[in-house]
């Protein structure tokens, strides 16, 4: 059964796209998006941009921030950027451990654990990215991989920090492949997700939003949407086209 008291929410990841003129473009649409009960559309856009991000969507119910964090407060780190820098800038939201990030940057489960941390630190909303490659699920494992990333963070930041997070369960062989989790499927690690937060404490397990992501669509999401444990979508190559991604908001 849903738990109608927890956080629904539609979170777009721009990743490594944009330019000033196509965002104001997307971001005008995504101020004007009907406002809905209970529910959140937020925006993570490269850094640079954090200040269009602010200066229109500030006033607005829509919540925005960054792809990453660093690991460290400040210091002689080149190339990296704070969480309190991001929070400078009005941001609500922070992702850490994306799978690109773990996969091509070398995020371990400890330096997620770290982000994670730095984030909530500074009262942005982690939203922690988790999920197994095709050959983990395929050997069976996709359940010990998300428990290790989430247990990691858990080790971390204490299982009370889970109250003031979001986890997304992105599939790696699902995102940009076009290849969707089945509503079924998903809802089987969502379920699974909550079941191991739950035997840490229950009572933030059952209020823990819990995002589905991995080629979401228009199309798709209503389906993904309604599955008892699926409390919205972190939404990568769909988020860059405004009508995929408040058509994609209407389903939520
Ligand atoms: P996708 O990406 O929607 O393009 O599959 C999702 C994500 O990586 O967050």
């Amino acid at each position: 059964m849903r738990i109608e008291n927890r956080q629904r929410l539609v979170v777009g990841n721009w990743k490594l796209n944009g330019n000033l003129a196509e965002n104001a473009a997307l971001l005008g649409a995504c101020a004007n998006a009907e406002v809905r009960v209970a529910r959140t559309l937020g925006v993570c856009s490269p850094y640079p941009y954090l200040s269009q991000l602010q200066s229109v969507l500030a006033n607005t119910p829509v919540q925005y921030g960054s792809q990453d964090v660093s690991r460290f407060p400040k210091g002689a780190y080149t190339g990296e950027v704070s969480a309190g820098m991001v929070a400078e800038f009005g941001c609500q939201l922070a992702i850490v451990g994306h799978s690109e990030r773990r996969a091509l940057f070398g995020d371990s489960d400890e330096v997620v654990g770290e982000k994670f941390l730095r984030a909530q630190q500074v009262g942005l909303t982690p939203v922690l990215c988790v999920g197994e490659t095709l050959s983990e699920r395929e050997a069976g494992m996709t359940e010990v991989v998300v428990a290790r990333q989430v247990g990691a963070v858990i080790k971390i930041a204490g299982v009370a920090a889970l109250a003031g997070a979001v986890v997304a369960y992105e599939p790696v062989w699902a995102i940009g492949t076009g290849k969707t989790a089945s509503p079924v499927q998903a809802q089987e690690v969502h379920a699974f997700l909550r079941t191991y937060v739950a035997k840490h404490a229950v009572e933030i397990s059952s209020k823990l939003p819990i995002l589905y992501g991995g080629s979401v669509k228009k199309a798709n999401a209503a389906e993904l949407f309604g599955q008892p444990d699926i409390d919205g979508g972190l939404i990568g190559g769909a988020s860059l086209v405004a009508d995929e991604f408040l058509g994609i908001w209407q389903a939520l």
